[in-house]
């Protein structure tokens, strides 16, 4: 950046940009690059005055330099320049910072690279001699452009995080082998059946295998079968005709039609009337539907996952579901496991909680005391991982300290930890080993404090030691 001095000061930045923050706020940031001094001073002089901060370079090298320091929102680049030239900076732009815009100066003779530059992605071109109209018109466009850029990226980011968010976390055996099944499965087209108790994740396992599966460029559709009467539930499936049912005032399209090509997600299937049965089993057997209120038949092309908490062979049996329909949906059972069956995976759940939880509430707890840990491992979690989800999002809400400690975790957790506070010992055990146990238990209550336990035990210290020797 030393060998022209008149480019080398980011103009705007210093001089005019610093008196223009006292009145207005700065517009954009923009980045001149031209190996004309004059031209770049006139321009950023332009800018300036209509509340731009500029900075300028010399060659695409500098200008390159500038990007990598400065947020710019918009590049306005001669094309050809000593060193680097424009093209060159558009591209190594789009990799350094891609939510920059990018507009090109053209001389004489260079339209044709500045079409070519456009085709890789700049925004627009401005020709020499400019009209400061045009100019300023093409500038404000640009950033524009820029603007929906940058929050499309600021959104895809976000959309990433809440996908991340939603990846399955799990390192038990048990969790590992569903995992694997699902992602086993996914490509297929058979229908897969979710089957495990409430807030076991048959929701994030349906995402899952639906992104896993090569339907993933379009959409998973949910419905869920408890949450609608009869008659909406099947307008809702199967789309209507105008004037299929009062209130039906236009035609509308059903989620079997929005969810072709994609996956259709029957949640809570088990909850499904059996008139409604009769018409989705027809569905999944021919492969059309026909809306509500008449209409052609319509080919469809869907991926059927279902979810159920229920146990859907006893309501078979019990005359409650069809057993056609449950054999057809059955085709691929999953089962999830519950949180209480997987071990460990309840401290490593509760730290991912404990991580997306400090970032919503802006809070930087560092862990859970080694007897919440306890609570939380002991507790028999009937709600799963929601319940564990709503405990760890309650008590990073109400936790003062640094860590997590028991106080703040809901009284059924630590109640549960009661009920492991009693012992069972049959009847047949020596009295030494049922002496033994009862230390043992007194010790885990206690998180392995031995003074405390000698306490409540009523002995000395050196007597636990001595008897667990
Ligand atoms: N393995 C997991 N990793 C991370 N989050 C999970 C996991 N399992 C479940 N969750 C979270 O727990 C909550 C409940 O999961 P989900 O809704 O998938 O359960 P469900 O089995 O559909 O429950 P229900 O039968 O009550 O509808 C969600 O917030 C989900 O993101
Ligand atoms: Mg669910």
């Amino acid at each position: 950046m030393t060998e022209n001095k008149e480019t080398e000061t980011p103009l705007g930045a210093e001089a005019e940009g610093s008196s223009l923050t006292d009145q207005e706020e700065i517009k954009a940031t923009i980045l001149v690059v031209d190996d004309e001094p004059e031209l770049c001073r006139a321009l950023s002089k332009l800018l300036n005055r209509n509340g731009y901060q500029v900075f300028t370079a010399g060659n695409g090298e500098e200008g390159l330099m500038i990007l990598r320091q400065e947020t710019i929102h918009l590049v306005l680049s001669d094309l050809q320049m000593p060193r680097m030239g424009g093209l060159d900076l558009l591209k190594a732009a789009q990799v350094i910072s891609p939510a920059t815009e990018f507009v090109i100066i053209t001389g004489h003779g260079t339209i044709e690279t500045a079409v070519e530059a456009m085709k890789v992605g700049a925004y627009d071109f401005i020709e020499k001699p400019f009209s400061i109209t045009t100019t300023l018109k093409v500038v404000g466009k640009a950033l524009e452009k820029q603007h929906l850029l940058a929050e499309n990226l600021e959104l895809r980011r976000r959309l990433d995080e809440i996908q991340g968010m939603h990846d399955i976390i799990g390192n038990s055996d048990v969790m590992r082998d569903a995992m694997e099944t699902a992602k086993q499965v996914a490509s297929s087209t058979a229908t897969i059946l979710l089957t495990g108790e409430s807030g076991t994740g048959k929701e994030i396992f349906a995402s899952a295998i639906h992104r896993w599966s090569d339907r993933s460029k379009q959409s998973m559709v949910r419905v869920s079968c408890a949450a609608l009467p009869e008659t909406l539930l099947e307008a809702e499936l199967f789309g209507y005709e105008a004037g299929a049912f009062t209130g039906a005032v236009g035609r509308r399209q059903g989620r079997f039609e929005i969810a072709h090509r994609g996956t259709l997600f029957l949640d809570e299937v088990g909850e499904m009337s059996l008139t409604t049965q009769v018409k989705l089993l027809r569905v999944l057997q021919e492969n059309t539907i026909e809306r509500l209120g008449g209409g052609e038949p319509i080919q469809v092309d869907v991926r059927i996952i279902a979810a159920t908490n229920a146990d859907l062979s006893l309501a078979v049996s019990e005359g409650r579901f069809r057993e056609d329909l449950y054999y057809r949906l059955d085709v691929i059972n999953l089962e999830l496991p519950s949180l209480r069956d997987r071990g460990d995976d309840v401290i490593l759940l509760a730290n991912f909680f404990l991580h997306i939880y400090n970032e919503k509430n802006k809070k930087n707890l560092q862990g859970f005391s080694s007897g919440s840990l306890d609570a939380l491992t002991r507790y028999s979690w009937p709600g799963n991982v929601r319940e564990l989800e709503n405990a760890v999002e309650r008590a990073v809400v109400m936790s003062k300290g640094e860590f997590i400690s028991s106080d703040v975790l809901p009284r059924s957790v630590l109640q549960g930890r009661q009920r492991f506070d009693s012992l069972n010992i049959p009847v047949g055990t020596t009295l030494r080993d049922a002496e033994l146990k009862l230390i043992q238990a007194t010790l885990d209550s206690t998180n392995g404090d031995k003074e405390t336990a000698a306490y409540i035990l009523g002995i000395a210290a050196r007597t636990i030691y001595r008897k667990l020797q």
